[in-house]
């Protein structure tokens, strides 16, 4: 019996699942979600691919329940039935968002809380003003490459390339490696046939980038998960890092654009913003209502058999919890009116992000530059014309062509100089040295002091 007190439905995967792959997440996810909700109601049987069978839960309470009882449920890919039964190809391209990794969000308990201490104080050390003159710098310069056009796609020539570069500085990539982690950023969470490609290649770069920051430290997050007191190896550091880039990467770019796109859709709302009646910050917060940033969270495995929403779901079979169906629910019974905090955006339990301070910096520079620079802005294309990429893992569009008063300068100047790339704060140790607590400087931050910045 369920807790209504009815006997549970007899198992809806063995009726009809829904595929959630190819055309239908391509048109309209978020009307696809309200459909399915409806329809199931807390939770839906689905398809990521033929045959690969899972949960879509939509109900809020479902949801948070889902995310939060973690002796129920796990985030160890290791469990799922699709892996143990061997009914996915090495190479199947589920596996590059879905698939395990020595890394915090593929971690339970004790291991997840190692991983999780070790990168949540380096990303504590950021120091935030920093990051946002690097970000504003970089806006400005990408601005400036298109301002005379009076035209531009704010995906592709703006929201993408700065939260990237955002990346690079912040775990310590050159220059020179703008773009191409991007774009398999990219590839990996549209699920297409070269995403296990793209998994591998990105996977290179960062092991590159970690031998290198052991033999050359730096001012970043790969030199400081390595001088970590929880004594990660490196490739636990390299997929560590691969979790900051896949969970905080995309979504970070989806929450510029949705941001974008929620002022380009309501020119009310763009002008309280223009004139100070409203801040970025509302703003930003109402683009986390739609769920779009990160509509699903990829995935919690049941750890034994469970009765669940009214459902039995078997030990290892596979649930997504769906962040835009469960916000939707709380928008349809007024809750945006409680404040912005009731949302589901961020996840929540021992696995919800560790980001918010530095994703809003980066976020709320981005959107600031392009309130404050571009006049008359408005859609070149209508909204449902947009270009999305069918994928559950990405819930803005690919592209937001604009239009606006191009302005100069005349093309050929020179942008702003570029902002310094050192965006972290003074290490703990250090601090504590500095404000006088006594004893020599720890070995291991020695190769602070050389940095420049301080
Ligand atoms: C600087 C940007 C960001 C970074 C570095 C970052 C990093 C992370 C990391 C490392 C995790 C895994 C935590 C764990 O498993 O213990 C995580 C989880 C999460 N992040 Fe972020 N994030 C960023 C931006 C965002 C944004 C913009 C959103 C959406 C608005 C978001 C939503 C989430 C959600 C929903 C989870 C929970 C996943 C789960 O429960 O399995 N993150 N983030």
């Amino acid at each position: 019996m369920d807790r209504t007190g009815q006997t549970p439905a007899a198992c809806p995967l063995r009726e009809s699942p829904v595929p959630l792959y190819g055309g239908l997440l391509a048109r309209d996810p978020r009307h696809l979600y309200d459909v399915l909700h409806r329809r199931w109601g807390a939770i839906a049987p689905v398809e990521l691919g033929p045959g690969v069978a899972a949960w879509l839960v939509m109900g809020h309470r479902e949801v948070l329940e889902l995310v939060r009882n973690e002796r129920a449920f796990s985030s160890d890919a290791r469990r799922w039935n699709a892996i143990t039964e061997g009914l996915l190809p090495e190479d199947s391209p589920l596996l590059a968002v879905l698939g395990w990794r020595p890394a915090l969000n593929r971690l339970d308990d004790q291991d997840h809380r190692r991983a999780r201490h070790a990168v949540t104080e380096t990303l504590n050390g950021i120091d935030l003003r920093r990051l946002g003159s690097a970000v504003r710098a970089r806006a400005g310069a990408l601005v400036h490459a298109w301002a005379a056009d009076g035209a531009a796609d704010l995906v592709a020539q703006y929201g993408d390339p700065l939260a990237w570069y955002a990346f690079t500085v912040l775990i310590g990539l050159p220059e020179s490696a703008q773009g191409e982690p991007a774009a398999l950023l990219g590839a990996l969470a549209g699920g297409t046939h070269d995403a296990a490609r793209a998994e591998a290649e990105l996977m290179r770069v960062l092991h590159r980038l970690v031998a290198r920051k052991r033999e050359v430290p730096g001012p970043d997050l790969t030199s400081w998960l390595l001088a970590h007191s929880a004594h990660l190896t490196e490739a636990e550091v390299a997929h560590n890092l691969a979790a900051v880039l896949l969970s905080g990467g995309r979504s970070t770019m989806s929450w510029i654009t949705a941001t974008l796109r929620l002022l380009l859709g309501d020119a009310r709302l763009h002008a309280a913003v223009a004139t100070g009646r409203l801040t970025v910050t509302d703003a930003a917060d109402r683009a986390l209502w739609d769920g779009s940033p990160v509509p699903n969270i990829a995935g919690r495995w049941a750890r034994s058999d469970v009765l669940f929403a009214g459902c039995r779901v078997a030990a290892g079979e596979l649930l997504i919890p769906c962040l835009a169906a469960a916000n939707s629910e709380l928008l349809r019974h007024g809750a945006q009116d409680l404040g912005s905090r009731a949302h589901v955006a961020w996840g929540a339990g021992s696995h919800g992000c560790p980001a918010k301070d530095v994703a809003r910096s980066i976020v709320e520079t981005a959107v600031e530059v392009v309130v404050e620079r571009l006049n008359a802005l408005r859609p070149a294309v209508p909204d449902t014309a947009l270009r999305r990429r069918p994928s559950l893992w990405c819930g803005t569009p690919d592209e937001l062509p604009v239009v606006f008063n191009p302005f100069g300068p005349a093309p050929g100047t020179a942008a702003a100089p570029p902002a310094s790339r050192v965006v972290m704060g003074v290490p703990e140790k250090r601090r504590g040295e500095r404000a006088g607590d006594g004893g020599p400087a720890p070995q291991r931050w020695g190769w602070w002091n050389s940095m420049n910045g301080w």
